[in-house]
């Protein structure tokens, strides 16, 4: 295991989905053998820690995020000796392995929510959740405004065994997905004894989700939305459900308990919330040690918005003593080969498909992807990679309607076409069945038919491949130390419309994100994401949409 402490402040960790990554009974849903199988492929492509989505009971209405119970594996992902023995296979290879916390909510099939439902309102079963009753006469009308992210009301309302509506719960995404109180402190003590049952497993961390939702504004009152409507979060106005102080509180106990822990445990929290100096205050010392940077994530393709979002955030991750994140995909958004090559006016985050105005252009996409990612993994900090982006893979747009499973896609009646087009099961092996991604050729979203192309076996060992350029540009960053250095923009372009140039350590980093090859400044070439070329000024040149390292 890397040793050294703190190991997270310069850490590249690769996200695994685990239904989509690699299945190894062959039912076309990924397991955790699966997962175990492949981690060499990982150890050689040079990350230092995996983080696994939920892979915990779920009847699977969020694909995981709907989690039933904490402790257990789902038998649809293996046994808890899988994961044992993932885990001890990932720390052999040097690998750390971070697991994902859904603590905002549980699944409605959870013991919890079903006792409560059990009990009659008022009692403490019940305050494990946020029941509340309904407005006007017969309490009909939802207690608040509140819209789902998923699409529709926040609030369901149950009915009691006389046939009688009751009570109205409150979940911010699906009506299967109801909300904890967290004003509870029975509700917190339960997830203290989630988090060392994992801990005392071995695992180096979490990954928590929605950590900026857990409190809500005292009284839950009604909200006037931005036009856009309720989204992942991030508007500057934040929703009375949205980075609430207290969550801090809740954050500062678990970092305690982490600290009980050997081994430079780490939190990173998914906290969609803007400007990125509020951000900054998840990860305050006493805080998380990670926050996912969504402003860089969803930073236009121009030098002056890249600039200003890497000073942004250099600025703000530094000015609480936290290291500055970089991330370009996940699981939620459209895959950046696709979402660079979109216009500004499309659809982010709420998916794309076969109607959706403004198709991105795969090879311009692919392009914009591999010079943005040669352009992140050159920057100081942490950084996060999405399964299947060391592949170049796209976003699957021509999804057939009949295989959608995102409950956004149900929720909305087909308004937003949801997330699936980016958790399409990824290729391994171009002539195999599914890709190599399963032995018995199932995949539970269709791959398509043009992806052999992006195999990792069609690009290993071949130079200019995406996975060649992934794995150069992280075996630099290590060997080069890029992750503890600094940006110094260079003065000379420092003002460019069109290109970002900076040096961190003793490399010079070029990004071109014009129209036209710009001139380099001198030096050996050590990784491009597009061919340099040498000009009639006899001087390298460097093509648009690319990057390239100096040095
Ligand atoms: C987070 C997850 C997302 C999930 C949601 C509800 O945003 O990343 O996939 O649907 O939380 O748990």
């Amino acid at each position: 295991m890397t040793t050294g402490r703190e190991w997270w402040r310069t850490a590249v960790i690769y996200q695994i989905y685990p239904r989509s990554f690699a299945d190894a009974d062959g039912d076309g849903i990924g397991d955790l053998k699966g997962i175990t199988s492949r981690l060499p492929a990982l150890a050689e492509l040079g990350v230092d820690a995996v983080w696994l989505s939920p892979f915990f009971l779920s009847p699977q209405r969020d694909a995981g995020y709907d989690v039933a119970d904490y402790t257990r594996v789902d038998p649809l992902f293996g046994t808890m000796r899988d994961f044992d023995q993932l885990l001890e296979a990932a720390h052999a290879l040097d690998l750390r392995v971070i697991v994902d916390m859904v603590p905002n909510h549980t699944s409605s099939d959870h013991k919890w929510f079903r006792e409560a439902l059990a009990s009659p309102p008022r009692s403490a079963e019940r305050d494990r959740y946020i029941f509340r009753d309904g407005k006007g006469p017969g309490g009909d009308r939802p207690p608040n405004n509140w819209q789902s992210v998923f699409g529709g009301s926040m609030w369901d309302r149950l009915t009691g065994e006389d046939g009688l509506p009751e009570q109205w719960y409150l979940h911010i995404f699906d009506s299967s997905q109801p909300d904890l109180n967290w004003e509870n402190p029975w509700v917190r003590e339960r997830f203290k004894d989630v988090l060392r049952f994992w801990l005392d497993r071995g695992v180096d961390g979490f990954r928590v989700d929605v950590a900026h939702g857990m409190i809500k504004q005292a009284g839950l009152p009604d909200y006037r939305p931005p036009k856009s409507g309720a989204s992942m979060g991030g508007e500057a106005d934040d929703p009375p459900y949205w980075g609430q102080d207290g969550v801090h509180e809740i954050w500062r106990e678990w970092h305690e308990l982490l600290a009980e822990y050997p081994g430079d445990r780490v939190l990173c929290a998914e906290a969609w919330v803007g400007p990125l100096t509020k951000m900054a205050l998840w990860v305050r010392p006493d805080e998380m040690h990670q926050a996912f940077n969504f402003d860089y994530m969803f930073a236009g393709w121009s030098a002056k918005d890249q600039r200003r979002v890497i000073d942004e955030s250099i600025a703000a991750f530094s000015a609480v003593g936290a290291p500055a994140t970089w991330v370009l995909s996940n699981h939620d958004v459209i895959r950046h080969a696709s979402r660079l090559a979109l216009g500004a006016d499309s659809p982010q985050g709420d998916g794309i498909g076969p109607t959706s105005k403004g198709k991105p252009d795969p090879v311009v996409g692919l392009r914009r992807a591999r010079a943005a990612s040669a352009l992140m993994l050159a920057l100081p900090g942490g950084a996060y990679l999405y399964q299947g982006e060391e592949l170049g893979l796209p976003e699957v747009i021509e999804l057939p309607d009949a295989a959608r499973q995102d409950p956004t896609w149900f929720r909305t009646k087909g308004e937003k076409y949801g997330r699936d087009g980016c958790r399409v099961p990824i290729p391994w092996e171009a002539s195999a069945p599914a890709y190599g991604f399963s032995p018995t050729g199932a995949a539970w979203l269709p791959q398509p038919e043009e992806w052999a192309v992006y195999a990792r076996d069609r690009q290993e060992g071949v130079t200019g491949s995406t996975l060649a350029l992934y794995e150069d540009a992280l075996r630099l960053r290590r060997t080069r130390r890029l992750g503890a250095g600094a940006v110094e923009w260079l003065p000379e372009f420092a003002r460019s419309s069109t290109v970002v140039a900076f040096s961190n350590r003793d490399v010079t980093v070029v990004a071109n994100l014009g129209m036209r090859s710009v001139t380099l400044p001198e030096g050996r070439v050590l990784l491009e994401s597009a061919p340099t070329t040498i000009g009639a000024n006899g001087k390298r040149m460097l093509p648009a949409d690319a990057t390239a390292w100096l040095g």
